[in-house]
């Protein structure tokens, strides 16, 4: 018998994998219990305009299948033995159906930690009366609304709400900015604030109008607003003195900027371009962005980049100074789809040992530069690179380059995606990979269990299985720190508990 205690922590590892919770709940009255928990601790609603049944003017419009199944999730959510249980609440899509049921069931979630209310469309005063609920609720502490929350009823309402950490703001208006300086004096706990998409209400005044309220903030995130200047924002960020993580909008021509002290982590969105000229002043953007920080992760976000080997060079001079400069720091790059040579991979594994994620385009030089330097890095676990045209990656490539490594858990390589696994042999659990091969493509499978040649491991051992579930770390030591455990060894372990109960 396992004890629970013990099945918590399992389970707890699956808790992003719905699909096996819901299997998990079958196994017994224990599983069920403790998987039910995890399965409810997060409320979606998400009502896409494709699921509403079609309206006729006369009648009322019957209920879709995907409407009456959140009329049924709401419902057991609520249930006394299921509402404490609700952390997480988003609600996202078409949100006017969901109109009569919502309200008495937030009403029973009296454990919310996180509310997100990001509807594409709703009536005016939906909302109003759950703000209204929302308002003392010591649990609350991360709020992320958009501007369904903000209108002349619902934005004095919303500002009524205390005691946040992480407070996100979707294209903020007048409204809301009005009330906003008053709502961040009296959120004295925050720590994350974050303005998203279209920011064009907040101008240099009001941006720097922020700074006496915002002491305490380590996360900051800035959308689009044409009226400030790279100089208004790093003078603004500059002031932050606990500032460590940022994400901002690329859109304006470079102006110095004064240093990010503590920056650990930046994210930056930018337009697409093919222009050299143009990705040059990026880069020289993030670089003045990251000088004398301790950056530890750069991502870039764009949905589109050139794609064969004449695409701009720019970021190897980005490389080049976090080779010189943030060597000991770096723990993740991820250049999206833009392209580095092969010098620049040289360097960058040689001097950023401690790299644990990156992603870039590479051209075949630089793919076999990667190739050859895979092996060497100590915590690389996980790496996606798209090598240029006219290359033809080949799984056995993929599948070559992920035995070479002995950290390397998740590799792409153009269209090939590959996880390694653990394995289970008669004497202990052993490092060699399954390799689970499948097109990028695709969209991420939703992490059912695949069919494991090892899931029921031989008696003996079940206690060496039970007793690394318990203590992740001892498993995971084999290998020279992996920093996530991936779900496919966890599935394993679960595998091994369900064979004891059977
Ligand atoms: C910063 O945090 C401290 C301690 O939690 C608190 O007393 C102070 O009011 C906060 N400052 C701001 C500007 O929120």
């Amino acid at each position: 018998m396992i004890q629970n205690d013990l099945l918590c922590l399992i389970l707890d590892l699956l808790k992003d994998d719905k699909l096996t919770l819901c299997r998990c709940c079958l196994v017994n009255q224990e599983f069920n219990h403790i998987a039910s928990k995890l399965l409810y601790s997060e409320v979606v609603l998400n009502i896409r305009p494709s699921v509403i049944a079609f309206a006729s003017s006369t009648s009322p419009r019957p209920r879709s299948r995907y409407e009456k199944f959140c009329d049924a999730l709401l419902a057991s959510a609520s249930l006394p033995h299921n509402a404490p249980n609700v952390k997480i609440l988003r609600i996202k899509g078409y949100a006017d159906s969901l109109s009569e049921a919502l309200l008495p069931a937030v009403k029973t979630f009296e454990n919310l930690q996180t509310v997100e209310i990001m509807p594409d469309k709703s009536e005016d005063d939906l909302f109003t009366p759950i703000l209204a609920e929302l308002e003392n609720r010591p649990s609350l502490v991360n709020l992320h609304v958009n501007s369904a929350c903000m209108d002349e009823t619902n934005a004095p309402l919303l500002t009524r709400i205390e005691g946040l950490r992480t407070l996100g703001l979707e294209r903020p208006n007048r409204m809301i900015l009005l009330l906003l300086l008053g709502w961040l004096g009296r959120l004295t706990s925050l720590r994350e604030l974050h303005l998203t998409r279209d920011c064009g209400s907040i101008t240099p005044g009001v941006l720097r109008s922020f700074v006496p309220f915002l002491a305490n903030i380590t996360a900051f995130s800035l959308g689009i607003s044409y009226s400030i200047t790279d100089a208004d924002l790093f003078d603004f960020l500059a002031q932050l003195p606990c500032l460590e993580t940022v994400k901002l909008r690329h859109y304006l021509p470079s102006s110095p900027v004064p240093p990010l002290k503590r920056l650990r982590s930046l994210t930056v969105c930018h337009d697409e371009s093919e222009d050299d000229d143009v990705v040059d002043k990026l880069c020289a953007w993030v670089l003045r962005a990251i000088t004398g920080a301790p950056i530890e992760h750069i991502r870039f976000c764009c949905d589109e980049y050139p794609t064969d080997a004449k695409a701009p060079r720019g970021f190897d001079v980005l490389v080049e100074h976090l080779s010189h400069e943030n060597s000991d720091t770096l723990r993740a790059l991820d250049l999206n789809g833009w392209l580095i040579s092969a010098e620049s991979v040289t360097l960058l594994f040689e001097s950023c040992a401690g790299l644990e994620e990156l992603v870039t385009a590479l051209d075949p030089d630089g793919f076999a530069e990667f190739k050859r330097l895979v092996p060497t890095m100590k915590h690389l676990h996980t790496a996606e690179v798209r090598v240029c045209a006219p290359f033809i990656a080949s799984a056995e490539d993929a599948a070559q380059i992920l035995q070479s490594s002995e950290v390397l858990r998740r590799l792409t390589v153009n269209e090939w995606k590959i996880e390694g696994s653990w394995v289970s042999e008669e004497d202990g659990v052993r490092a060699p990979f399954t390799l689970v091969a499948r097109e990028r493509s695709s969209p991420p499978p939703p992490l059912s269990p695949p069919a494991f040649p090892a899931a029921r491991p031989p008696p003996s051992l079940l206690p060496l299985l039970l007793a690394a579930a318990a203590l992740p770390h001892a498993v995971l030591s084999a290998r020279p720190r992996p920093s996530r455990l991936h779900c496919s060894d966890v599935l394993l372990l679960s595998a091994a508990a369900l064979t004891v109960l059977d």
